[in-house]
């Protein structure tokens, strides 16, 4: 989603600026554009699509500068052309905006009977408007802000400059986020530590409401009611080295690729292998005695969460509710005494996850979370924090920090059965075995690569494709499906293997490709029974499991690709890879843009 970047330095500031959109391009944009200060007045330059095309622009008309703003737009309110693009300004006034200003019609119908006239289509000028009007009534730029600051509604981080006032920036952050970067004579705002990882490693987080005035030499920073606030700076972890695809043609396929190394790595921090036995952190609460825990997650980690929910259910005999964070935030679910949330999120920085932890909170859980970025707001707000460490995910589509997501969850409900006392001693131990295994059968998948490539020539000509699994492979289903849908543009749905008499079954011809995920195990029969009736139908089915499974299912497959046989628990992280890759497979037969598919963006920090 939008990033955002700011820059009072001392040296020319447009390479920086462009340095750090392209750190902010992972997020997901469909525009992109810059704004310095000069000469007493404002500079921009904006472009449509990729930062290429920005590039070009500035390379075209130059500007100079030391202090200025950058942006990468993904578009909420108004098409995604130039014109929209930010920095938005006047001839007062530049800033850049992440979020929703909610109220935006109100405030640009009150501006419009002013006489004010607008150029885009965007909820954002409305801001600069406002500002440039209390300019204009003699407030200082400070006075303005914080007076403007107050009339808005809805979400923001926003960086803001002033014509003549090159020592002078201010940010504000409410519902999205934003860092203070410190640097020596210079200082910074960026979305987060990454987009500012080329200028400093010292980094203030803003919370919720914060406002900040910046000059060269630091920063002021205030609640809305205007006082004073001491908000700590970090120094961060994200390094500075811009991240590379490497060998790779895409992030996505080195992301699938460095799966056997951040799974291990995410395992060695919850597991002794020696004892094969789980070691969880000490909990600021009692695992055994969870009255009932609620996950819940956006997109691919809400599907982690409900793969969590067969293992805490079957192995820790745990009650679980699982939900998606859109919805949970607004449903106003009544939370039981010693309940625990559990929120899952690989930014840490989704507003739906953001928002329905804080919802939880409020009713009095305890707050765990499972995040890939340590310092996101997130992992702040949580009581405990179960890192993934599947390294900075940059592929839109979601993989390296699922199966790491998958590996955390695995070890929590060990972890639960074992203090509730369901998991034996012996239990433990032959779980253990087989997630110290998952590394190695990870490297055995990725040999399929070259088999799942050919099948993906087929997937690739589809319209419709159907995914079926059972058990805690369901979830692989729809995983399966919401990877494909992303990256392909092919429609995907997944569904659980015995529902799909109940509607499915009616799209199902010589056309339609359905995707089985039936390791053999407790309900291989079932699926292979479900997948007879795809057969007799007519439809093509690729079957995605053991030797003992493949053979199971004689010739009714179109494509089989077998997977190394494993325990049942752990088969939802290793059946992810093959998923994968057909998807990838699939969308880069496809010719689409694998990493920034179109309409998405990384972190969701928007409704
Ligand atoms: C998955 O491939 C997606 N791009 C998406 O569903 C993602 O998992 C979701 O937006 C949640 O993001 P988060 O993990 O950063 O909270």
């Amino acid at each position: 989603m939008c990033g955002i970047i700011g820059i009072i330095g001392t040296k020319p500031v447009v390479p920086l600026l462009l340095d750090g959109l392209k750190r902010l391009e992972y997020r997901g944009y469909d525009s992109a554009g810059i704004a310095t200060l000069v000469d007493g007045g404002l500079e921009r330059r904006r472009a449509q699509g990729k930062l290429v095309n920005l590039q070009n622009r500035v390379e075209e008309e130059p500007i100079s500068g030391m202090t200025g703003i950058g942006h990468t737009r993904w578009a909420t309110h108004g098409r995604p052309n130039e014109t929209n693009a930010h920095p938005h300004a006047s001839d007062k006034v530049s800033l850049v905006h992440n979020g929703i200003i909610e109220n935006f019609q109100e405030l640009r119908a009150e501006l419009d009977a002013k006489g004010q006239v607008f150029q885009t289509e965007t909820d954002t000028e409305v801001v600069v408007h406002l500002i440039t009007n209390y300019l204009n009534d003699g407030l200082s730029p400070e006075e303005a802000v914080h007076t403007t600051l107050k009339r808005l509604e809805g979400a923001f981080a926003l960086a803001i400059v002033f014509a003549g006032r090159e020592d002078l920036m201010i940010g504000a952050r409410r519902g999205s986020p934003l860092a203070v970067g410190y640097g020596d004579g210079e200082m910074y705002l960026g979305s987060d530590a990454l987009s500012l990882s080329h200028l400093t490693d010292q980094i203030c987080y803003l919370e919720e409401g914060d406002w900040v005035v910046l000059d060269n030499n630091g920063a002021t920073i205030r609640d809305l009611a205007g006082n004073l606030l001491n908000r700590e700076v970090v120094q961060t972890a994200v390094s500075g080295a811009m991240i590379g695809k490497g060998q790779y043609r895409h992030f996505m396929q080195k992301e699938i690729y460095e799966q056997p190394a951040v799974v291990g790595d995410t395992l060695h921090t919850f597991f002794n292998p020696l004892a094969r036995s789980i070691q969880l952190p000490d909990f600021p609460f009692d695992l055994a005695n969870i009255s009932r825990l609620t996950i819940v997650g956006c997109g691919t980690a809400s599907l982690a969460g409900m793969v969590a929910k067969y293992w805490l259910e079957q192995e820790a005999r745990q009650l679980v509710e699982v939900d998606i964070a859109s919805e949970f935030r607004y449903r106003e679910a009544p939370l039981p005494d010693n309940g625990v949330s559990l929120f899952i999120s690989q930014s840490g920085e989704t507003i739906d996850t953001l928002a329905a932890l804080r919802y939880a909170k409020e009713q009095g859980q305890k707050i765990i979370s499972v995040v890939n970025v340590p310092e996101s707001t997130i992992a702040r707000e949580s009581d405990m924090v179960l890192p993934t460490l599947a390294g900075p995910e940059i592929g839109v589509a979601s993989t390296k920090a699922f199966t790491t997501q998958l590996t955390v969850l695995a070890c929590l409900a060990i972890g639960i059965g074992r203090a509730k006392g369901t998991i034996t001693p012996e239990r433990e131990a032959e779980l253990s075995s087989a997630l110290t295994e998952i590394p190695s059968r990870i490297t055995e998948i990725l040999n399929t690569d070259e088999i799942i490539r050919k099948i993906s020539a087929d997937v690739s000509e589809a319209r419709d494709v159907l995914y079926l699994g059972r058990g805690n492979l369901y979830p692989m289903a729809m995983e399966g499906a919401l990877k494909l849908k992303e990256i392909s543009y092919i429609h995907a749905e997944g569904y659980a293997a015995g529902e799909m008499k109940h509607g499915p079954i009616a799209l199902i011809d010589e056309n339609v490709p359905v995707i089985a995920c039936a390791p053999s195990g407790p309900m291989m029969e079932k699926t292979i029974s479900n997948l007879q009736e795809v057969h007799a139908r007519g439809g093509q089915i690729i079957l995605f499991s053991d030797e003992e499974g493949v053979a199971r299912a004689g010739d009714i497959a179109k494509h089989s690709v077998v997977l190394p046989k494993v325990d049942p628990f752990v088969a939802p992280i290793l059946y992810a890879l093959p998923i994968q890759l057909l998807a990838y497979h699939t969308a880069v037969l496809k010719g689409t843009d694998v990493d920034q598919p179109r309409n998405l963006a990384k972190s969701v920090t928007v409704e």
